[in-house]
């Protein structure tokens, strides 16, 4: 066995089978002693609402967390986001005309304030119709010449980002940081916003077994050998797919 990188999606993928987590946690802890194997959180959540997660599961301590949709990259417990990913950030973003601009359309519910990041602007939007109103977000707000991406997840948050900001961009920028190779890196989610860990990626890739429509029908319709569908579902799917790829015993 050897050293990996782990990035994984909280909610519905690492979270929601506590006794699968609590399993799938004792093996990475060891592994993390024995290989220096690393632990990368991705998740769509604000450190508020990651913090209030890790109040509320036992989660292990990672090495690096990513917050707000790889928006904001917390190194070895910082508490403050790098400066040189922000700096990247910032250079193309206008969050007052998105907000602007996202405001004309009604369909779109504010999500609550700590939501609401430096590089992140977020909403909901009812499943029903986002196929109608997404396509037309996305055009009025690159019709203002922002350079932005729109992502859907669970059925209902919209996140409007920097264009070059998402997981997947973000994983990138671990995984140089780390200087773990893409051979020995693997990405695992459940939901629209973890696509960026899978899209054109040479990363391997765990898709859960409980995940949502959204990715799996973007899943089908992309096929790559790096990306596991797993029969299980939350922690244990991880579990399935890491030995899928040879990562765990
Ligand atoms: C988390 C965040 C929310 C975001 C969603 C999808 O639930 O709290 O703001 O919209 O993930 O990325
Ligand atoms: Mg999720």
């Amino acid at each position: 066995m050897k050293q990996f990188l782990l990035i994984t999606d909280l909610d519905y993928t690492l979270v929601g089978d506590d006794e699968a987590m609590a399993q799938l946690n004792q093996q990475l802890d060891f592994h993390r002693q024995q290989y220096g194997t690393k632990v990368v959180y991705s998740t769509g959540r604000s450190p508020f609402l990651y913090q209030q997660l890790a109040s509320e599961k036992k989660l292990l301590e990672p090495d690096i967390l990513v917050c707000s949709v790889g928006t904001e990259i917390y190194i070895n417990g910082s508490q403050d986001p790098d400066s040189t990913w922000a700096d990247k950030l910032s250079q193309a973003w206008d969050r007052n005309l998105v907000k602007t601009i996202s405001a004309t359309f009604t369909e779109l519910q504010p999500q609550a304030e700590s939501e609401q990041r430096d590089f992140k602007v977020s909403y909901f939007l009812d499943e029903k119709i986002a196929g109608q109103v997404l396509p037309e977000l996305e055009r009025a707000l690159l019709e203002q010449g922002l350079d932005i991406q729109v992502i859907y997840s669970g059925g209902q948050d919209v996140d409007i980002l920097p264009r070059h900001a998402n997981k997947g961009m973000a994983m990138t920028f671990v995984r140089q940081h780390l200087e773990i190779d893409v051979t020995k890196t693997v990405a695992c989610g459940d939901s629209g916003n973890d696509i960026a860990l899978f899209a054109h990626r040479e990363e391997k890739g765990i898709i859960v077994g409980n995940a949502r429509p959204e990715l799996l029908d973007w899943h089908n319709a992309n096929p790559n050998p790096n990306r596991y569908l797993a029969t299980a579902k939350f922690a244990n799917a991880i579990t399935e797919g890491l030995q899928h790829f040879g990562f765990l015993e």
